[in-house]
């Protein structure tokens, strides 16, 4: 049996980014509750355990306690954020309750680098999310780094293989987080780098065939990154038990339709349908302006037209979506402590009681690990490249109410950043780069005339997974090209406007 770590869960937004670091450096792990009992841990047989973050206190009346024998299996334990806090408190230390939250970049010093600092440098930086801190480390603990705002920042007790962290390694706002992940699977665990995408491509394969049986699929193909792939994963698993189904629901992006259907003729052999739903969306969107009512509608439209389909196709058990794992994290969450960000269109838009029973075989996966499995499954660079689209389309780019005059706007506009962006050679450098419509005009001047006309807003984000984002510094010439392009060849255009806000505290869609 292959190494494998387990991660105990105490409802941190980034515990399945902890899950996918350790992917990244070829280790098999799973993620479990964090109450499961001592006899579970040791059936799973890991060689290291994790314990995630979570927005507890260790100090509140029902704060979440794993087995106390956690801390004694002479397995290394790895406790990151409120998994440090806890191991300080279940271990005899102090921890000290918040009165304000340290949240964002900080400088960690490093004073021990033997193991789980090996190879790093004295200082490097860290992101931090906490409230509570250690004050006093447990018996025998040592300090391993500090930050100003948190001395004990790191702890360890060698003998017994524990070890703290109190910010956060796996988020990419931690440089060198790897690293330190890397030292405790390797240094500490003694894991070896056996996982591969290849493993994960055979057992989903498995799975899929296991669970669908003779039933048959529907697919929703959007042309974008995970349906492309979700479509070829159930293809490869059940073949013509699929059928796809590709919507127009009118939000779609300018020549979208047609290049999505050409794809799919030329490099798939799979049964795909074509529905023009386009007026039914628009008329149920005319005058809602709630960007929450507006995503609601749009995946609850989504699925009556699949019902219709599926109606004429006879009978489907099953719906195969690309849902992935940032998107159930910020609709839902797996313990129920995180908060709701967005009712994204894969999952909270979703009606209650549906009519198939949904197959996500990308769930726990992040856009990269997606595309990688797109690629070692033959799908072609243009499919796994492009850059993301979200499910409800320009509907959330489109601030405010959507009609079809700002949905020409709109497309115009976007097709010329998508352009001026992909001979910049940017289009595949950037995680994504789109324009975005505001409900607003401006006053403005053409020729000797007055206008009065909308707002476009630029966006552009780098990001490794959608999760944290950064905007990107696009230059000047290139940013001036798409202004003056816009307001000369769009109508009803008179100002364009760059948006310079990373996520968080923003998000990278405006709705
Ligand atoms: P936000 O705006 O939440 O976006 O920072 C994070 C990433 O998710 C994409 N996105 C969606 N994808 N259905 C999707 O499939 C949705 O409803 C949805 N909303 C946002 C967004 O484009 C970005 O890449």
């Amino acid at each position: 049996m292959e190494d494998r770590i387990l991660i105990l869960d105490f409802g941190s937004q980034y515990t399945q980014l902890i899950a996918r670091r350790i992917r990244e450096l070829r280790v098999y792990s799973e993620i479990r509750p964090y109450h499961i009992g001592v006899d579970e841990i040791e059936a799973f047989s890991p060689k290291g355990i994790i314990l995630s973050g979570g927005p507890s206190s260790v100090h509140d009346s029902d704060a979440p306690l794993c087995a106390a024998e956690v801390f004694q299996l002479s397995i290394p334990v790895l406790g990151i954020c409120y998994g440090m806090q806890l191991m300080a408190y279940m271990c005899g230390g102090d921890v000290e309750k918040a009165q304000k939250r340290e949240y964002g970049k900080a400088s960690l010093v490093i004073v021990d680098h033997s193991d789980l600092f090996k190879g790093l440098p004295d200082g490097i930086q860290v992101w931090m999310s906490h409230g509570d801190k250690v004050i006093a480390l447990p018996p025998g603990f040592t300090i391993l780094a500090g930050t100003e705002n948190s001395p004990y920042a790191s702890m360890a007790h060698r003998k017994r293989g524990l070890y703290g962290l109190q910010f956060h390694p796996e988020v990419a706002h931690t440089p060198q987080g790897k690293v330190i992940l890397s030292n405790f699977l390797f240094n500490i665990c003694r894991c070896k780098p056996t996982w591969t995408m290849e493993a994960f491509l055979g057992k989903s394969i498995r799975e899929i065939r296991q669970v669908v049986g003779e039933e048959r699929v529907l697919c929703a193909l959007s042309g974008g990154v995970d349906s492309s792939v979700v479509a070829l994963l159930v293809y490869r698993a059940v073949g013509d038990q699929l059928t796809c189904i590709f919507v127009d629901n009118g939000l779609l992006r300018s020549g979208e339709a047609k290049r999505v259907l050409d794809t799919f003729s030329r490099h798939f052999h799979i049964n795909v349908r074509f529905v023009d739903a386009s007026e039914r969306f628009l008329d149920r969107l005319r005058g809602i302006t709630d960007p929450e009512e507006k995503r609601k509608i749009i995946g609850e439209e989504f699925i009556r037209v699949f019902e219709e389909e599926a109606g004429k196709l006879g009978h489907v058990r099953y719906l195969a979506q690309g849902t992935l794992y940032p998107d159930v994290i910020e609709s839902t969450s797996v313990m129920g402590p995180s908060a709701t960000i967005k009712s994204h269109h894969n999952v909270g838009g979703l009606p209650e009681h549906l009519p198939f029973t949904l197959l996500e075989p990308l769930r726990e996966l992040f856009k990269d690990e997606v595309r990688e499995l797109g690629r070692i499954m033959g799908l072609p660079w243009e499919v796994v490249g492009r850059q993301p689209f979200p499910g409800p389309g320009l509907a959330v780019r489109i601030v405010g109410e959507v009609n079809e005059e700002r949905l020409r706007i709109l497309r115009e506009a976007d097709a010329i950043v998508e352009e001026e962006v992909r001979r910049e050679g940017l289009y595949y450098k950037i995680w994504q780069s789109f324009a975005v419509l505001l409900p607003v005009k401006t006053v403005g001047v053409m020729g000797d005339e007055r206008t009065y006309e909308y707002v476009v807003a630029i966006r552009a984000v780098e990001s490794l997974d959608g999760m944290t984002a950064d905007w990107v510094k696009l230059p000047y010439a290139l940013l001036e090209r798409i202004s003056n392009r816009v307001i000369n060849e769009v109508e009803g255009v008179n100002r364009v406007v760059y948006d310079i806000s990373s996520k968080p505290p923003s998000t990278i869609e405006w709705e």
